[in-house]
């Protein structure tokens, strides 16, 4: 993959997103994009099936693609055809096939709701609940051949509490995936992701990503005295 300086990156990345449901990552990555934090833009939005996501992306005037079935050579035939710098999977339930795979090596991001390698698959939630951890996740990796198998990214913790259902769990892990994904898929745009030679975890230079899209750093305050916040501020 090739690695971008970056002061000079991309600020124009371009991304393609796939999804099969609802899309609340595809906002998310959205919403960051429109706050200046994702470092790139969105070419084209595909899906396997019809689905509310889908719906999104066509009335925000987004490029889209249905690939009934995500049949393998039609999709890499689309996503060559608008030359993405990253495809993010973003609750696409499906795996890639060959020839997409060959055509973004190491540029293909999914986000899964746990903490990989527990629970891969499209289950993960209630395969948490239902083998009784106390945590569970999210884990953003590098998309390879295998089923939720490729180098992680970006990992963090949610515990699962005594009454939690599927529902109530995903509730909680999907704040989180909206958090992670965007940041990583800035930092796959700013070249910052890189894998050593057989390693199960890619390295992160975090330097490198708020250079490329400095997240905003903001502070409440909430004081009853209000004199001298005009000289604070
Ligand atoms: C997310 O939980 C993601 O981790 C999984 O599919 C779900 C998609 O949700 N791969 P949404 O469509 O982004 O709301």
């Amino acid at each position: 993959m090739p690695r971008h300086d970056p002061v000079s990156m991309p600020v124009g990345g371009r991304i393609a997103v796939g999804v099969s449901g609802g899309g609340s990552n595809l906002r998310a990555l959205a919403a960051a994009a429109v706050r200046g934090e994702l470092g790139g833009e969105f070419v084209l939005v595909f899906a396997d099936r019809a689905c509310p996501a889908l719906d999104w992306a066509e009335g925000q005037g987004i490029e889209t693609i249905l690939v009934p079935g995500g049949d393998d050579e039609v999709l890499a035939s689309a996503l060559r055809a608008v030359a993405p710098d990253v495809v993010v999977l973003a609750g696409y339930l499906r795996i890639l096939g060959p020839h997409v795979l060959a055509a973004f090596p190491g540029r293909v991001l999914n986000v899964h709701p746990s903490l990989l390698p527990a629970f891969p698959g499209l289950h993960a939630a209630g395969d948490a609940l239902a083998a009784g951890v106390a945590v569970t996740g999210v884990t953003v990796h590098l998309v390879d051949a295998t089923l939720d198998g490729g180098p992680i990214v970006a990992q963090e913790a949610v515990d699962v509490l005594p009454g939690d259902d599927e529902d109530t769990l995903l509730a909680r892990i999907h704040p989180v995936e909206h958090r992670l994904l965007p940041r990583a898929v800035t930092a796959l745009l700013a070249g910052a992701i890189d894998v050593p030679s057989g390693a199960r975890r890619a390295t992160v230079d975090r330097v490198a990503v708020d250079a490329a899209a400095p997240v905003p750093r903001r502070a409440l305050l909430s004081v009853s005295d209000k004199a001298g916040l005009a000289e604070l501020g």
